[in-house]
Order: C-alpha cells, then structure tokens, then sequence
C-alpha cells in the first residue's frame, strides 16, 4: 500500500533529514519527510504508524533499524522491570468506565496487532480497541501540532474524547518506571522513523512535564478543551510538580485511586509540599504554565 512504498522510499531518511525549522511543527515537518505530501491523510499515516509502533513495536519494512519494543512487551525502565500489558488486555480493573471503581477493559478486543500491522487501528469500528487507537492519534496529532487535523475534507479528526488525562489514567496508579517505560517507546517508535534526538528530547520532556508529574495543576493541553488536571504518574514516587495541587487530585494525589480504592480526597497538608519540588525528569524544570502544549512547545 501507499504507506508502505512511502516509508520504503524514505528507509534511509535517519541522519539525512535536515534540521526542523522551528516555525514547522513536529507533524507537518516528518509528514512532508515521510510521504512528501503535507495532506490530512498523511498526517493521520504517520500518526498511525507512529502510536501503531509505540503499542506493538517496530512493524514497518524496513525502519532505519531501531528496535521498539513496544508498551505491550515487557521490559525494564531504570532498572525496573515494567509489563503495561494487564492495563491493556482486561486483565486489570483500570479503566474509568466504572465510576468511583476500576474496572476491566480489554483494549486488544479489534484484532489485536494483526490490524495495527495492517496500518489501522482495529479490524472494526465498534471494538475498544478502535476506541482506544483513534483516540490514541487523535490526542498525538493534536500534541505533536498536526495542522491539517480537524481541517475541512481532513480524514485526520480531532481529539474529542476526555479532556482530563488524569481521568482517564487514575485507576492504573502508574509509577515512574511505568510512565518512563512509556515514553521510551515513543521516543524509540520516533526515532524508528527517524525522526532526529532534538525532536524525539523534546517530545518526551514535553510529555513528563505535563503528564510524569504527580499533582500538577490543571492545563488546557489541547487548545480549547479547557484547563483539566493532566497527571498520569500519580504513585508517591512520581516527582512531585510544581505548584503541585494534590488535595484536587483524587486520592491526594498519592496513587491511591490506581488501586482501585480511591479515597477522598487527602488533607490539604498535602498540598503544602507544593512548589519545593521543581525536580523534573532528567533534571528537566516543569515548563511552568504549560498551556494547550506541545502545540506551542514543538513549534
Ligand atoms: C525491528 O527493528 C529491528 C532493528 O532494525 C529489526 O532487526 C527487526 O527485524 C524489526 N522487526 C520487525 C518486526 O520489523
Ligand atoms: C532511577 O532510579 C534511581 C534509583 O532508584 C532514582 O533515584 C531515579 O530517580 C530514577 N530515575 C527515573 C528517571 O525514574
Ligand atoms: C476485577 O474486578 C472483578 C469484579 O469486581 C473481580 O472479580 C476481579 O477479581 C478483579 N480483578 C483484579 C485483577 O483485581
């Protein structure tokens, strides 16, 4: 298929690929890269391909041979060993669809990896799976500044599922290994398509400064979806972020609602650690204030 060539006749492209002039997001720049045409339908490609390596690994013939593992294969994270699967297959009571519980959801229920190595979400249009996936490139799309998303006669739609990451994410109760095994994936299934370190850098600090942190105050992190509270590391280990709002997190924002237990909401005192942190991932500083993000923070 068309996808397929384009990434054939762009297998060398690694190191090759001219710097990104800081006027084109990150999207725009690796669509014109990959497939040549700047269209909504190839930027919905490259998100596909992107999130479909980041879920099941490195799956495109060639690549510009970078091993990705891929969030459903167990690995390590700082020495950690990590396995996201039971998040995905049901086996955990994870997901927010149960109220004031978890419950189980199982996300691989659309055919699992054989559609996503086909380039499409899920076998249907009805499974959690498809769900899951388009949402998936949906909310990337919007993070990495895709500008054709949501555009007139766009394939590429736009996010329109909960504006609250941590909604979503509070019953996984995800530690920092956890998280950072995540965001390893997507910066290897970047650099799978080689798209350059500065970029793959800036896209994982972007997405532990607005989502590795535990108690962050609320951000609008896609424009026009509101200020919304956007932890997903929410376990005591997770750094502590600045300004940190725990008492409005669920849980205090200790991870107790990952357990699948939430309580009510924890003494204020919690709250009073806020600001002493500023100690990011890898040494990076919270982006203070960051608003409808990456947008703005990969442009
Ligand atoms: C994944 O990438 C590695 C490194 O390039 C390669 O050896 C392997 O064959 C790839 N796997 C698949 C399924 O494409
Ligand atoms: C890695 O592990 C060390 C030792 O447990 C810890 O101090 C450090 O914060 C961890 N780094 C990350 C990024 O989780
Ligand atoms: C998930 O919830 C169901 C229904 O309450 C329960 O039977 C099951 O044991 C729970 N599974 C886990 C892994 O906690």
């Amino acid at each position: 298929m068309r996808f397929t060539k384009a990434i054939l006749a762009c297998a060398a492209l690694g190191s090759a690929v001219a710097q990104r002039p800081s006027s084109t997001p990150i999207c725009d720049y690796y669509t014109t890269a990959l497939f040549s045409e700047n269209s909504g339908a190839n930027q919905l490609a490259l998100l596909t391909a992107l999130v479909n390596t980041v879920v099941i690994g490195n799956y495109t013939q060639p690549n510009v041979g970078v091993l990705v593992p891929g969030i459903l294969a167990k690995g390590t994270f700082n020495g950690t060993e990590v396995n996201l699967l039971p998040f995905f297959d049901g086996t955990a009571n994870t997901t927010n669809r149960g109220g004031s519980a978890g419950v189980s959801v199982n996300f691989l229920d659309g055919g699992g990896a054989t559609p996503l190595m086909q380039n499409k979400p899920a076998k249907d249009e009805s499974s959690n799976q498809y769900f899951l996936l388009t949402h998936l490139y949906e909310f990337f799309g919007a993070l990495l500044g895709c500008s054709l998303q949501g555009a007139s006669m766009s394939p590429f739609l736009t996010y329109a599922g909960t504006p609250s990451m941590f909604e979503v994410h509070k019953f996984m109760g995800l530690t920092p290994p956890q998280f950072g095994y995540f965001v390893t994936q997507v910066g290897l299934a970047a650099s799978s398509f080689g798209v350059a370190a500065a970029d793959v850098q800036t896209v994982g600090s972007a997405l532990k400064d607005l989502f590795g942190m535990r108690c962050t105050p609320e951000q609008e992190v896609l424009k026009g979806q509101g200020e919304q509270l956007q932890a997903i590391c929410v376990a005591k280990a997770c750094p502590l972020a600045q300004g940190a709002v725990c008492a409005r997190y669920e849980g205090g924002g200790a991870g107790a609602a990952g357990s699948g237990t939430p309580t009510a909401a924890a003494p204020s005192a919690t709250a009073s650690t806020a600001g002493a942190a500023g100690v990011g991932w890898g040494g990076m500083g919270v982006v203070a204030g960051a608003v409808w993000g990456f947008a703005v923070l990969l442009m």
